[in-house]
């Protein structure tokens, strides 16, 4: 594998979150669940790669989301957004807010609608994303800052609308290993120099019986979330009147465990490369894996949610109006010409059943929210779940 070399410091980091990693496994009596060795890897306190100081977003980090890659994300999920704040109330909760690009979009585009949230809550943990966050705010829209603030816990109860982007697919997942002899969690150990090394050890409890419900035709290596399902059931309680907007990479449980998928769907993404190591450089390297939309929304309604639409990410943002939203922003004949460039472009990779309109979906889960949803008036796939 031939990936960037990190900067003296970085690689420091990385041996320390290493260090870190391997205490954790010698502590546990010498393996650790691969869920475990994700959630230190990216969220250990001051080291994890989200919560130490990578740079991560954009062309100089190591992935771009969509409202990196355009504005036009936001402005165009504003139009869904607006309508669950009209049937709910004026809030807004963004998990995890990368950059802050959303929340500024979203909110200039609210305010060109005349449909402000009150208050618009960031949950951040990491304080150097905190700081980007308020700094993209500052420069783009100083006069909405007063709406915005930021949590470092869940609230005890919410109703509004919450907005998450590639959130679920950064949640902890367990490795199952389906073998003729029986189910296996896959987890980390260490060998004889001290390396991390994988060990499969016989899967017991939630994960066991999550993954005896899973058709999979053995051998077959995969992945689990169990962090996922449970954040959506503790939303289920918190969640009053409103919805969660969820957008992610995913499929149908079908479609995730398909047979040709026999590896998983485990990726790890360093300075725009992609690779499948995630022993490569601890907290430098981010950690992802699909999401399996089909437990996300047995959890929620399980658990009180009511599924209000699932779609690609193409058809949602054309029912919320991409083309207009597009067309609105089209400049006068002769100016800015480059920028409306930008703006197609962007557009099209937000759609394109080739780049972001297929593999990523949007799903809603609400409650006391009666009306349709204007983001799957058309192509909503919820049956296929
Ligand atoms: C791939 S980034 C996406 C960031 C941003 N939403 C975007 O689209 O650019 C994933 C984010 O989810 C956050 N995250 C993961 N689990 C979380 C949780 N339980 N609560 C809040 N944020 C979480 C991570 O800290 C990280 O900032």
């Amino acid at each position: 594998m031939s990936l960037p070399i990190p900067s003296p410091e970085a690689l420091a980091h990385s041996e320390a979150l290493c260090a870190l990693l391997g205490d954790e496994i010698r502590t546990q009596g010498g393996w650790i669940s691969f869920a475990r060795f994700m959630e230190l890897a990216l969220y250990a306190p001051g080291l994890g790669y989200y919560s130490g100081g990578a740079q991560k977003f954009g062309s100089a980090g190591d992935f771009v989301t969509a409202p990196e890659i355009s504005p036009l994300f936001g402005r165009t999920l504003a139009v869904q957004v607006a309508q669950v704040m009209a049937a709910s109330a004026p809030d807004i909760l963004e998990p995890g807010a990368g950059t802050g690009a959303l929340a500024a979009d979203l909110l200039l585009a609210l305010e060109a609608m005349g449909s402000l949230p009150e208050r618009y809550r960031i949950l951040e943990l990491s304080g150097e994303l905190r700081a980007r966050q308020r700094a993209t705010l500052e420069a783009r829209a100083p006069h909405l800052l007063p709406r915005v603030s930021w949590l470092d816990r869940l609230p005890e109860a919410f109703s509004g609308v919450v907005v998450a982007n590639e959130v679920l697919d950064a949640m902890p997942v367990h490795l199952v290993h389906w073998v003729d002899g029986g189910i296996f969690e896959r987890g980390v150990a260490l060998d004889a120099d001290a390396a991390f090394t994988w060990q499969d050890h016989p899967a017991t409890g939630a994960l066991l019986a999550a993954a005896q419900s899973v058709p999979v035709a053995a051998p077959y290596l995969s992945e689990i979330a169990l962090a996922a399902p449970a954040w959506i059931r503790e939303w289920a309680q918190i969640l009053q009147s409103g919805a969660l907007i969820l957008v992610d990479y995913g499929f149908p449980q079908r479609e995730f465990y398909h047979p040709q998928r026999n590896q998983g769907t485990l990726m790890c993404h360093y300075r725009h490369h992609a690779h499948g190591e995630p022993f490569h450089r601890p907290g430098l390297t981010d950690i992802t894996a699909h999401v399996d939309f089909t437990a996300v929304v047995e959890a929620g309604v399980n658990a009180g949610l009511e599924l209000l639409g699932y779609a690609g990410q193409g058809q949602f943002l054309l029912n919320c109006g991409l083309t207009q939203v597009l067309e609105h922003h089209t400049p006068a004949e002769g100016t800015a010409g480059a920028d409306y460039l930008r703006l197609a472009s962007g557009a099209q990779k937000l759609i394109s059943p080739s780049e972001m309109g297929e593999l990523f979906k949007v799903m809603v889960l609400g409650r006391g929210i009666e009306e349709p949803l204007v983001g799957f008036i058309r192509g909503d796939r919820s049956h296929t779940l």
